[in-house]
Order: C-alpha cells, then sequence, then structure tokens
C-alpha cells in the first residue's frame, strides 16, 4: 500500500506544480496489475484513458473491470493492490424444493456439474443435470419438483440463488422473488397466475456483477420482442394464385437508438456498438415495415445522427444514415455521461411528434427505445423522472389495459460495473426481457444478425448471404436463393433443354422463352429444380406462358436468322416453393418490395429505383452457370 499512496501524492503535487503550464497530467501504470490476466489501455496512460483489466475465459477481474484516467493524472476508482483473476461463480443451486442437488457445495464454479433428483411423488420438470458456464449462468433450465394439485398454474419454479415466497399457484395467486446475498435479480421480481394458465412477465434469474447474457440468449430475447412489434405492424399479405394484396395497418414505429460514447465505453466497443446498431437497422428493414429513426450518441452532449423528423418528413433514405454511421468520428474528447439528456432528447422529439402529426395519429405511434450503456452515467442526474414523463406522454391517450404496448425501453448494459438495479428500472414494456448485461460490444452485430431469421420474413425479395463463401451447396443457394433451373423435354422425349430461371414469387419461375421452342410442350414435360432444402428440389409444373410477341422468326424476311426479344416465360409451380434462406425470390422492378430492398423510404417510385439500379453506363454483372458458382 505505502508505495502507490506516495506515488500517487507525489503525482499530484507534481501536477499542483504544474498547473497554468503545459506538462501533462499523465495516469501511470503504477499499481493498476492484475494477477492472472492483463489489462489494456484506450488512450495510452493519456486523461480520459480507460484501462480495462482481461481476464482468460472462466475468469473475472475483480474487485474492479476497468479504470479511468483523470484530469488530475489518477486513476478512477483507485486501484486496489489485490486486483486479480477470479474464478468464474454460479449461483447456488441448492434452493430446490421437493428434491436433492447433487453434489452439496459451499460454492460452484465454472465446469461444475449438478444434477437434480426429485422426492418420492414429485416429477421433474426443468434439468436434471446443469453445468457452470464461463458465463456466470448454469447451462439447461431451472430444475422444479412438483406434484400436481390441480393448481391452474404449474410450479414457476426457484432459480437458483433465488427466494421465493409464495406457495399457492391458483388464479391471481402471487409469487415473488429476491435474490439471495450479492446478487441482484434480472426479470420479473413479481409474477401472478393468469386464468389461462400462464405466469405474467418472465422466470427471474440471479446475477452476479461476473453474470453476462450470451449471443444467443440476446437474440433469443431481444429478437422474439422486437419481432413481435414488427409484426404487429406488418401488413398482412394475402397470396392468391401468387398475386400478393397488401393489407394496409394502421400504425407508425418510431425507433430512438441512444448510445453512449462517452470515454467509459472503449473506442473499440464503440465502434462494434455502431456496427450493432448498423446490423439492427439492416435487420428491421427486412420487414415491410417502414419504421422512422432518432439516432443519437451521447457523452455529456448529444450527438444527433438522424433527426426522427427529418425522416417522417420523408427526405431522409436508410442507406444514407447506414451511410452516415459508418462516417462517424468516434474519437470524442468529452468524458462526462450524461444518460439523463439522452433520454430528455428523446422525450424531446415525441413530443415534437405529437405535435407534428396531432394527439389523435400519435396515438397510433409505437415507441421503442434502444439504449447503449455502461451504465456509469455520471453528469445530469437520475434519468428515471424522464422515463416517467415519456411514460405519461405515450400513456396519455390510451385508457386502455394494452397502453404498455405502445412504449418499449430496452437498455443493453455493456461491461456495466456498478449500477444494474438502476439501469433495469428504466426499462418498461410487455414482451420479454428489456434489460440485456452483455460483456462487451463484440457480440452486437452478429447478435442482431440472428435476432431476425431471413426465414421468418416470407415476403421479401432479394435477400442473399454475400459473406457465405464456403464452396459447398447450402452457402452457393444462400447466395443465390433466387436461382431456379428449368429442364425441358419435347413430346417423344428426344430433345432436352435446359435453363435458368429466376424465382419470383412462391409459385411463379421467370425464365426464356426460347427454352420451350422444341415444339408441342405441355406441362408435364417441363420440370423446375430448385433446392429449397426439402426432398430432391425437383417441382412440377402447373403451366407455363410465353411472352405472346416472342418469336425467334419474327426477321427472317429482315435478314435476321434468329431474333430474341421478348424472350420471356412465365412457368407457375403446382406447389410454393419454401421460402428460406435458401430459397427466396429475387426482386421485380417497380414493385414495392424492390423499394423495400433498395431500403428507398416509404413508397418510392419506379423513376427513383431506376435511378439507383442504372445511374452508370456500365454495371458490374455476375454470370452463374450449373457447374460452378459464378464466372
Ligand atoms: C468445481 O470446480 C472447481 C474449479 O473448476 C474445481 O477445482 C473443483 O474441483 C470442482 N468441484 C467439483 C466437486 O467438481
Ligand atoms: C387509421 O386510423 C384512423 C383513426 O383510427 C382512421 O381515421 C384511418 O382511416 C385509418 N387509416 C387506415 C389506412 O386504416
Ligand atoms: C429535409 O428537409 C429539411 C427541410 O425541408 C431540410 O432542411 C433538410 O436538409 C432535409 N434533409 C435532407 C437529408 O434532405
Ligand atoms: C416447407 O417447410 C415446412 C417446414 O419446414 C415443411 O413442413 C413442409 O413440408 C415444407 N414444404 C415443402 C413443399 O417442402
Amino acid at each position: 500500500m505505502g508505495a502507490s499512496v506516495r506515488w500517487s501524492w507525489f503525482t499530484a503535487l507534481l501536477c499542483l506544480l504544474c498547473m497554468g503550464c503545459e506538462v501533462q497530467c499523465d495516469c501511470t501504470e503504477e499499481g493498476v496489475h492484475i494477477q492472472g490476466g492483463h489489462y489494456t489501455l484506450s488512450k495510452k496512460l493519456e486523461k480520459g484513458s480507460q484501462l480495462v483489466y482481461r481476464c482468460p475465459e472462466g475468469y473475472y477481474p475483480y474487485p474492479h473491470l476497468r479504470h479511468l484516467c483523470q484530469p488530475g493524472g489518477k486513476w478512477e476508482p483507485t486501484p486496489r493492490r489485490h486486483q486479480k483473476c477470479r474464478l468464474v461463480e454460479c449461483p447456488d443451486p441448492n434452493v430446490l424444493q421437493n428434491g436433492n442437488v447433487s453434489p452439496p457445495l459451499q460454492k460452484y464454479f465454472v465446469t461444475n456439474e449438478t444434477t437434480y433428483e426429485c422426492h418420492a411423488g414429485y416429477t421433474l420438470r426443468g434439468s436434471s443435470s446443469r453445468t457452470c458456464l464461463p458465463n456466470g449462468k448454469w447451462s439447461g433450465s431451472t430444475p422444479i419438483c412438483s406434484r400436481d394439485f390441480g393448481d391452474t398454474c404449474a410450479d414457476p419454479g426457484i432459480p437458483a440463488g433465488c427466494s421465493r415466497t409464495g406457495n399457492t399457484f391458483g388464479i391471481g395467486d402471487k409469487v415473488k422473488y429476491t435474490c439471495n446475498g450479492n446478487l441482484f435479480l434480472v426479470g420479473s421480481s413479481e409474477r401472478v397466475c393468469q386464468e389461462n394458465g400462464q405466469w405474467t412477465g418472465q422466470e427471474p434469474a440471479c446475477y452476479y456483477k461476473h453474470t453476462y447474457d450470451t449471443a444467443t440468449e440476446v437474440s433469443e430475447a431481444f429478437g422474439s420482442a422486437i419481432k413481435h412489434t414488427l409484426n404487429i405492424l406488418q401488413p398482412t399479405d394475402d397470396m392468391q394464385e401468387g398475386r400478393i394484396i397488401r393489407m394496409s395497418t394502421n400504425g407508425t414505429l418510431n425507433i430512438y437508438i441512444a448510445v453512449d460514447i462517452s470515454h467509459s465505453i472503449s473506442t473499440e466497443n464503440l465502434q462494434r456498438a455502431r456496427d450493432g446498431v448498423i446490423t439492427l437497422i439492416e435487420k428491421i428493414s427486412s420487414f415491410m415495415v417502414s419504421p422512422n429513426y432518432e439516432i443519437i450518441f451521447f457523452s455529456s452532449n448529444v450527438y444527433e445522427i438522424v433527426n426522427i423528423l427529418d425522416f417522417i418528413d420523408g427526405n431522409i433514405t436508410l442507406a444514407s444514415i447506414i451511410n452516415n454511421l459508418k462516417k462517424l468520428d468516434t474519437t470524442d474528447k468529452a468524458t462526462g455521461s450524461n444518460l439523463n439528456l439522452a433520454f430528455r432528447t428523446m422525450k424531446e422529439r415525441m413530443v415534437m411528434i405529437k405535435h407534428r402529426v396531432g394527439a389523435e395519429a400519435f396515438k397510433e405511434h409505437r415507441h421503442v427505445l434502444v439504449c447503449f450503456t455502461d451504465g456509469s452515467y455520471n453528469m445530469g442526474g437520475n434519468p428515471m423522472p424522464t422515463v416517467d414523463r415519456i411514460k405519461n406522454l405515450v400513456y396519455m391517450d390510451h385508457t386502455d389495459t394494452s397502453k404498455e404496448e405502445y412504449l418499449d425501453i430496452y437498455i443493453f448494459g455493456i461491461g456495466v460495473e456498478t449500477s444494474d438495479e438502476n439501469l433495469q428500472s428504466l426499462t418498461t414494456g410487455t414482451r420479454g426481457r428489456h434489460y440485456f448485461r452483455i460483456k462487451d460490444a463484440s457480440i452486437l452485430s452478429s447478435t442482431f444478425e440472428e435476432i431476425i431469421d431471413d426465414s421468418e420474413v416470407s415476403g421479401l425479395c432479394g435477400l442473399y448471404k454475400d459473406y457465405e463463401t464456403t464452396g459447398d451447396k447450402i452457402s452457393k443457394r444462400k447466395r443465390y436463393p433466387w436461382v431456379a433451373f428449368v429442364s425441358v423435354t419435347d413430346a417423344q422425349r428426344q430433345s432436352f433443354l435446359r435453363c435458368f430461371g429466376s424465382l419470383v414469387s412462391p409459385h411463379f419461375v421467370l425464365t426464356a422463352a426460347h427454352c420451350f421452342h422444341l415444339g408441342n410442350i405441355l406441362p408435364e414435360h417441363v420440370t423446375v429444380e430448385i433446392e429449397d432444402g426439402h426432398g430432391s428440389g425437383v417441382k412440377k409444373v402447373k403451366t407455363f406462358t410465353l411472352h405472346p410477341e416472342f418469336n425467334v422468326k419474327a426477321k427472317v424476311s429482315q435478314g435476321v436468322d434468329e431474333f430474341y426479344d421478348y424472350d420471356v416465360a412465365l412457368v407457375q409451380l403446382q406447389e410454393a416453393v419454401n421460402i428460406s434462406t435458401v430459397a427466396r425470390p429475387i426482386c421485380i422492378p417497380c414493385t414495392q418490395e424492390t423499394s423495400d430492398a433498395l431500403k428507398l423510404s416509404g413508397l418510392s417510385t419506379c423513376a427513383q429505383q431506376e435511378e439507383l439500379l442504372l445511374k452508370n453506363h456500365c454495371e458490374r454483372l455476375s454470370f452463374l452457370t450449373k457447374m460452378d458458382t459464378l464466372v
């Protein structure tokens, strides 16, 4: 202790002496080492630099995760001499009622395995064995030993590390959860048994400060919630003989994204958070919903990337936002973190929207706030009163119980050290978890990439995965999911022609008319091959239509032996192709789907599409062969 105390006195003195002169008061590496791990510095030893401790998998830095270099050359919080990497611990599983946990240990560490057995007369639901994982959680699901007493709701169990009050499970019965020791609760602390036999809310979990959600957990929980919101607003498509009748839906979705860029979030994390935002927006745009976006980055100030009012005015494209995000310079000088200001900004935008569209229309607006922060807000005060004002504003015009559907506040705590409870209390919304605790921002992009699985968004054209570059069949299909092979044999089954085609809807394939010139072709002479992952992929054909003006011999008299204008044909399949990541329609010009795919916001015209797609005289084309990928 003595040495480091003396050293910091010395630095402080040096700083005092230097006040007014140009000498920088840097932090020092004295006394910041960690046993069993290492640390990284975001800006060397300059003020505002962040020192982050790193430990091997299965370990976490203790007692501190990081330090911030203060203007006076002092690390905050003050480094401890016994900083080390500790083995990850999982919450105590010995909370099981009516059963046994083995082995019975004082503490359970990463890789420890446990098994669960119920007393006679009780049956086990959930996992019968669980392993303590490196993120501080048990694998599988909460084991529950229950006996059927004819209750309306099933025994909701007791998650590891938890205590529960409430032991009857009839309609209206309540159970309450608290976490033991220094654990804190994530999820519903109270659940009520409903008439339909379901508990309200979601199962809570007890987290240590070193417990994190994995990418899979986040994408499942956040993904299902956000998908629900998008689906509410997604126009329903009525398929009739391949024609899509779009029903208009009433309602507007406003998405507000706030990203903490104070130096309390490291530069590398910040870029990842930004990439995560880009992925999120791109994913949402694959739904036929065109939300309005407000995107801000904040530290002690707010930096507005896009103003939602410009979006509502329709003079901003999604593509331009993504460009702005990519260009964003993230070397911010300010070091404070004003979370309240971020919420106030979002609230002000809402007030302006309401003013702009009127109270009646504002009722139909849904608001989704997504905030990325490490929770170390140190200025601007507690954001809670602002969140309450946001709730008042949104709920004001709703008298029914569904009002909470109109506002979701999600918070992604990134490497949060101290304020989980505070951050969690800012979240709101009905469906699923709204607070996520992630180790660092590196998982955000892949998390958001996974949350909306393309196979679920079936109405979309032109979606493909260009990053799929392994040579196998599936990966090739993911890159060119609309490719079809059309085979035509003549009536005598002597000649045979194969053409490429493109899927344009689940029932139709567009191909070349000359593929049918063998003569006397009937639908049963035609097959279409699309490897959609079900069976052989060979589809039967219901009918086909050639362009009425297609005629190879049309210009023979003018010396043109073969004339290939109007060389198009449409093939109708007997059964719809299963739309998925490996089989998806290509976009047809001048359709709304194409506008969506091009990220032209709202209703766009043919001319806008043309301008975007054919802006150059030369366009790069890719050609596909049946033999291999592309030439
Ligand atoms: C629990 O895990 C710790 C650390 O991996 C290990 O040292 C200990 O032997 C394990 N205990 C049991 C009973 O498996
Ligand atoms: C949307 O709702 C408003 C008010 O509820 C109604 O006046 C309007 O006609 C609706 N628009 C559509 C397209 O359904
Ligand atoms: C949107 O419109 C406003 C007012 O007409 C204008 O000031 C602003 O620059 C426009 N934004 C874009 C991106 O065109
Ligand atoms: C389409 O996919 C579903 C679910 O994967 C499957 O049950 C169904 O049989 C598939 N249909 C065809 C025509 O392959």
